[in-house]
């Protein structure tokens, strides 16, 4: 019963919750609140948080965004491009004593629901550890190469084990 726990949409009230958990997440990966901020602008209808009792311990941002295009890690995004052709799970995280409980995989199957009903085929992300690449994989990811010498350099940026996935809807 410790982590029983809700998934529902991000709403402003929330945001801070979100950036203290980036923050206590992420060491070496640490974004500024602005360039998280700017992930839910565009997009909060595609972000989710998951809930136990009152407390926020987890979230998943996303947006849709185009397949082979690698968002800057820290940067402020201002807007969706045109012809958009999947949906970007930007993060996954949950507070540490939160982890294991199945929350993780929640919000992200409430993300392909999302990604089913706007009409996308593809869901793609960055994994940036082993953890979280056999995490992916398990719910049914697959690495994909990624050829654009522009797109490789934003990639590396998320660290030098990072791979790009994806899930076919
Ligand atoms: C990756 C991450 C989001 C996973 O979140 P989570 O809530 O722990 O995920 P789940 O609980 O759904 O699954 C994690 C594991 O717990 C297991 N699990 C789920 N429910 C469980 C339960 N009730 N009892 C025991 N184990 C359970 C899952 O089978 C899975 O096992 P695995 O490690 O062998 O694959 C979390 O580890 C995290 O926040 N990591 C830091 C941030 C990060 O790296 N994010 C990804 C960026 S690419």
């Amino acid at each position: 019963m410790k982590n029983l726990y809700n998934i529902r949409e991000a709403k402003e009230v929330y945001f801070n919750e979100i950036f203290n958990i980036q923050k206590s997440t992420y060491k070496d990966f640490a974004e500024t609140n602005e360039a998280v901020k700017s992930r839910l602008d565009i997009s909060v209808k595609t972000c989710f948080v998951a809930r136990v009792k009152n407390e926020i311990v987890g979230y998943l941002l996303s947006h849709p965004w185009k397949v082979n295009l690698i968002p800057a890690l820290n940067t402020v995004l201002d807007s969706i491009p045109l012809n958009t052709d999947c949906l970007y799970m930007h993060d996954l995280a949950i507070f540490k004593k939160n982890r294991k409980a199945g929350i993780g995989e929640a919000l992200i199957k409430k993300g392909i629901d999302c990604a089913i009903r706007l009409g996308f085929i593809r869901i793609n992300l960055i994994a940036i550890n082993d953890y979280a690449k056999n995490f992916y994989k398990t719910l049914g990811f697959k690495a994909k190469r990624i050829t654009h010498k522009d797109s490789i350099t934003d990639l590396f940026a998320y660290g030098e084990s990072a791979e790009y996935m994806q899930l076919d809807l």
